[in-house]
Formats: structure tokens, sequence, C-alpha cells
């Protein structure tokens, strides 16, 4: 900058971080209107922000690499009792959906009314809210809303994880049928497993044997022989095609071997729950 230090007309930024500091710092002189109130914008205030920016970052990465991202199973088109769900920031806008006076035909309510408002008063609450006081206890209209909006996002997210939960266990209970209903899968580090997965099979009895619009194929071994199992692939049955032609036959041989390890007791001891992992 050509201008002198006492040049008026020199601009100075100035931050408000809204942290204390007690050390003493170097104050524009001639910021006259906020005296004692102010910091240099580069390089008190910059640092500080920067230093908070740092520390939020490290702990981000720390607990990405500490929880790995949760994949559900691959997709599969034919399964029509799966329950697609958001992701959990979003969980509470999908929970204020299913209530009778937000859904239907008041489906909008839920959609653009609740939220427009409560985005539409943060989006405003500079011109809203001008009072001068930094003190949340002083400024009970803006604190009492910002705490019920805080209370009811936790309440709907908690509501539809547990709704969501409630149906898993019912659904996994009807679908297998009470029987199966703890058998695990058999060798899952195996090449059969793999063959499976990359199979016709998938379509009909889902990738992790419970069975979708075919029966589930968890347990299969202890009703089937091998000769049985290569039979069915083969010929078919009922209402399933036969399917011999679209595999290899080594892989086949190594499919029908796998799936006549699907034992009830064969299955690391793994009781309760219901068979597909939740979460
Ligand atoms: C188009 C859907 C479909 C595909 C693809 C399919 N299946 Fe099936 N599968 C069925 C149906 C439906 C049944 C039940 C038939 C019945 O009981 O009438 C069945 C039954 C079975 C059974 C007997 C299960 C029991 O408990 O009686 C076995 C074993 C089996 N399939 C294995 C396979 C294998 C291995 C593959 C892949 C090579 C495969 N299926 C591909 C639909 C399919």
């Amino acid at each position: 900058m050509a201008h002198s230090h006492e040049d008026p007309e020199k601009i100075r930024y100035v931050g408000d971080s809204r942290v204390r500091a007690d050390r003493p710092k170097r104050y524009p002189k001639d910021y006259s209107e906020f005296p004692g109130k102010t910091e240099l914008f580069f390089p008190d205030f910059l640092l500080r922000e920067w230093m908070v920016a740092v520390v939020v970052l490290v702990g981000f990465m720390a607990l990405v690499f500490a929880h790995e991202a949760p994949l559900e199973d691959i997709a599969d088109p034919t399964n029509t009792s799966y329950v697609p769900l958001p992701d959990w920031y979003f969980l509470f806008l999908y929970q204020l959906l299913k209530y009778d006076w937000s859904s239907g035909p008041l489906t909008p309510i839920g959609t653009v009314v609740i939220p427009g408002i409560a985005f539409g008063a943060l989006f405003l609450a500079p011109w809203l809210d001008r009072g001068k006081e930094r003190r949340p206890s002083k400024r009970p209209v803006a604190t009492g809303a910002m705490l019920l909006a805080i209370v009811a996002i936790v309440y709907l997210t908690w509501a539809a994880v547990d709704e969501h939960s409630k149906n898993e266990l019912a659904q996994g209970g009807a679908q297998q049928g009470g029987d199966g209903g703890d058998i695990a899968i058999v060798g899952e580090d195996s090449e059969g497993y793999e063959i499976y997965q990359n199979s016709s099979c998938v379509g009909c009895h889902a990738s992790d044997l419970s069975g979708a619009t075919a029966p589930a194929l968890l347990g299969v071994g202890d009703k089937y022989s091998e000769e049985e199992i290569l039979d069915i692939i083969d010929n078919g049955m009922g209402a399933m095609p036969p399917q011999g032609d679209a595999l290899d036959p080594a892989d086949k041989e190594t499919l029908v071997a796998w799936l006549a390890q699907q034992k009830a007791e064969g299955g690391e001891g793994e009781e309760g729950e219901n068979g597909e992992g939740t979460e």
C-alpha cells in the first residue's frame, strides 16, 4: 500500500471471533468507534480462526480413520422389502413426513412449511433479533427457539432410528418364517461365497442368502446334498428357472460345495440378532 500509516482513508478489516483473550493486543489506533474491542485482522484474528480450523479438521480426520463408513449390501432391485433410509443428519426431516398432519395431501407442511419457517428464521435472524445483548440468558426468545429446535431434532432423529429398527426386526422375523432366523452364513471368505456373489442367484436369494423373492438358502446344506443342489441349479425347481448354463462348470462345482456347507450348526454360534448385521 502506498498510503501512509496516518491516512484516514486506509481500510482496516476487523474481526470479531467472540473469544475473550486477555493478553495485550495491538489495536488499530484509528478504529475509535469501538475502543479496546478490536484486534488486527492479520495476524491476530486470522491466526486464531486458523488454529480452530486445524483442531476441527484433525479431530474430524481422526474420527474418519477410527470409524469406517458402514456399507449395506449390494443394491438388489428385486428386493421389494428394502426400506431406504436417509443419512442420519436428514433423519429428522424424514421422520417429520411420517405424521398424520404432515403426510398425504399435507406433505407440503413437512417438506416446505416447517423447514421453511425454521431455516427462514435462521436466515433472517440478524434482522429479527436486533438486540445488542450477547449473553444467551438475556435473549430468551432466540435462546428458547434454538433450544426447542435442538430438542425437536434430537427427538425426531431418535424416533426415526427407533421406528426403523423395530420395522427391520419385524420384517426379518416374517421373511425367514421363524426358522433359519439365527443361521449364519458359513465360509464368507471362501471362493464359493465369491462365486455366489457374482452369480444370478443373488437376484432372487439375496447376497446374504436370507432370501428375497426366493426362499432363504441359509442352512440349505441341512436340507439337500451336493447332488440335489446341483440338480436344482441345472434343472430349476418350481418357480426357479434352470441356472446351470449361466455358470462356468468349475465355478458351479465350487458353488455347490459351498452351498452344501451351509448348515445351521456350521455357523460360528452367532446367537441372537436376526442374522443381518444391523447398522
Ligand atoms: C429367478 C429367481 C431365481 C434365481 C436366479 C435362482 N433361484 Fe433358486 N430358487 C428360486 C425359487 C423361486 C425357489 C423356490 C422354488 C420352489 O420351492 O418352488 C428356489 C429354490 C432354490 C433352492 C432350494 C431351496 C429350498 O429351501 O428348497 C436352492 C438350493 C436354490 N434355489 C439355489 C439356487 C442357486 C445356487 C442359484 C444360482 C445359481 C439360484 N438358486 C438362482 C428362484 C431363483
